[in-house]
């Protein structure tokens, strides 16, 4: 299963819930299952490291990015990845109206799959550095709720 994780500049939301989902997936086992890739909406920010807000707040929590260079979605990205989940229902909105007609890959938001419906992770680029722990915290439990889900699902098919 491979999922791509969508936000506007692939700087602060979506390259930490790539990070985060990783080091979530490791610890359930299901880091050779499930392959996890994010990118942005937006060309700005393409070719840089996450923001330095994003990279401490996820420090504290023993995640390095550092090694992460943003870069922005592409058509081949409907038909690389099952599932592309965005960060907020703006990137959401973006997903389906560039999405090809004849794309199989599911769209949806990030924490809706993690089992909280309608709800987006904030931007939090313009903001302070505590909105990022803010991030980090959503970010976790829709982690959490999404691979509950997988493992749900591959319970199923067994
Ligand atoms: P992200 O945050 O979408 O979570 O990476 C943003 C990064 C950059 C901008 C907006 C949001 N920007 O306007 O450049």
């Amino acid at each position: 299963m491979r999922i791509l994780l969508v936000c506007l500049g692939n700087i602060c939301r979506s390259p930490t819930a790539e990070a985060i989902l990783l080091q979530h997936l490791k610890r359930a086992g299901l880091a050779d299952t499930v392959t996890v890739d994010s990118c942005g909406t937006g060309p700005w920010h393409v070719g840089e490291p996450p923001d330095p807000r994003a990279q401490a707040a996820a420090a504290q929590r023993g995640i390095d990015m550092s090694d992460l260079r943003a870069r922005q979605l592409a058509v081949e990205d409907f038909y690389r990845f099952d599932y592309l989940l965005a960060m907020d229902h703006e990137n959401l909105a973006v997903l389906q109206s560039r999405r090809p007609t004849d794309s199989e890959a599911h769209i949806g938001l990030f924490l809706e799959m993690g089992g909280m419906k309608g709800k987006a992770v904030p931007d939090p680029y313009f903001g302070g550095s505590d909105g990022f722990d803010g991030v980090l915290d959503l970010i976790e439990a829709g982690a959490d709720g999404l691979i509950q889900r997988l493992q749900a699902r591959m319970e199923m098919s067994r």
